[in-house]
């Protein structure tokens, strides 16, 4: 096993209405900015539950943070939090939500240029940010539970990530029943996004890492088992839905990624695909992962027999058929949510995007892979094989 730091200091507030815990969890003389994406949360009827917890409370708003949420609007709130004199942020959203209000959180306690908190690795000069909170309304991104943040920029057609431990919400709250309301087509992508999470951090080669493979498993193997639960609508299934809730905020709450390599590749690659072509980030990575596991095969064979064996029952078979067996099980498992695995499920065409995102990556010297051996024409490669 590796050496590690570990470090999470958000308080999760898991369960059936408790949005309430609002009043004991936010101080009462704070001036609060509320944060919202297009507006689901006013029709079922999160934004009510929020503001009568809130109470007397000061509260101001920010609504329009949109899918993959854009630095130009997140500046917006910025000059708000810094002009109103704001104490505390309240994300209430998907991983757009939190992650743009970390951006802001963060954005509005710095004096240099906001963008090099993304680009240049200012989040490192960074001394103070806003406090927030979070209440979730869409599993996928674990963002409610970690430092992590992911914006894009659609004026230059990029998207980035930045990290701090500044941005780590001070809690997150966590009902079950506040996903009701999602269209199944963002379930599908929270539990893809989820799963391909616990792969980043597993499926590379094995340090004798027992408790972090053992827990990654467990996560994935809880991610397959209450897929059909979770994604049924009638009737609506509470466990189902509280089952994925708690297996997607564990899978990036960085705990399974401490002392063991970890990849990437996939999520890279698929922030490429977004900011190019607009699709939803996991229907980036269900694109390209199954192709990353066969494009390298050799140098994750140890792990890729290990995962076939523990999570899909694959026993029987050479080594490579059982690779290309473990390999065909996740795709079987994306489709089985109705995820393609493909670019030509959306009319992409697989050489052209792979010379694009070739030469995008080229230009920044990009490495990615638990041996940083995943180049820009690796990345081509394996995009050229989603056809
Ligand atoms: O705009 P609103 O009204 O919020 O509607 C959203 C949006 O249209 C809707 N939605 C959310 N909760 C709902 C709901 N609709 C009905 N009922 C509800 N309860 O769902 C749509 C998608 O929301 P979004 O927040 O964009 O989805 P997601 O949570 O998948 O977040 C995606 C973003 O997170 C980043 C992605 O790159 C992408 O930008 N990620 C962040 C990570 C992190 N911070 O650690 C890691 C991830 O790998 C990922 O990169
Ligand atoms: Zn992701």
């Amino acid at each position: 096993m590796n050496d590690f730091r570990y470090y999470n200091p958000t308080t999760i507030i898991f369960g059936k209405g408790t949005i309430a815990k609002l009043d004991e969890l936010v101080k009462k003389k704070d001036k609060i900015l509320l944060l919202y994406g297009s507006g689901s949360i006013k029709k079922n009827g999160v934004y009510d539950q929020v503001m009568e917890a809130l109470g007397k409370r000061k509260v101001l708003e920010f609504g329009g943070i949109e899918p993959n949420p854009d630095y130009a609007t997140l500046m917006k709130a910025v000059d708000i939090v810094q002009k109103k004199e704001v104490d505390f942020l309240l994300a209430v959203g998907g991983g757009s939500v939190i992650d743009g209000t970390k951006f802001i959180s963060i954005a509005s306690e710095y004096d240099g240029n906001p963008w090099h908190i993304i680009t240049k690795g200012a989040a490192k000069d960074c001394k103070k940010a806003v406090p927030f909170g979070t209440v979730l309304t869409l599993p996928a991104t674990g963002s409610e539970f970690n430092k992590g943040s992911v914006i894009s920029r659609r004026e230059k057609r990029v998207k980035f990530s930045f990290q701090s431990d500044l941005v780590f919400p001070k809690f997150s709250i966590l009902d079950p029943e506040n996903t009701y309301s999602l269209p199944i087509k963002q379930v599908r992508n929270g539990l893809v996004d989820a799963f391909v999470h616990i792969i980043e951090q597993y499926l590379t080669y094995p340090v004798d890492a027992i408790v972090q493979d053992r827990q990654a498993e467990a996560l994935l193997l809880a991610l397959i088992e209450t897929a059909p639960a979770a994604m049924q609508t009638d009737p609506l299934s509470y466990d189902g839905r509280a089952n994925y809730m708690w297996a997607a905020s564990n899978a990036l709450n960085t705990l399974i990624g401490s002392g063991v390599p970890q990849d990437w590749a996939t999520h890279n690659i698929g922030h490429e695909i977004t900011a190019l072509y607009g699709l939803d980030h996991a229907e980036t990575l269900a694109a390209v992962l199954p192709w990353l596991m066969w494009y390298k095969r050799d140098q994750k064979q140890a792990k890729l027999l290990q995962y076939g064996q523990r999570v899909f029952d694959i026993h029987e078979g050479t080594d490579s058929e059982r690779v290309d067996r473990a390999i065909e099980a996740t795709a079987q498992f994306f489709h089985s949510l109705g995820m393609p695995t493909a670019l030509s499920a959306y009319k992409i065409d697989a050489e052209e995007a792979a010379t694009i995102i070739g030469r995008r990556l080229a230009k920044r010297e990009w490495k990615a892979g638990e041996h940083k051996d995943i180049g820009p024409e690796d990345a081509a490669n394996i995009l050229r094989l989603s056809r």
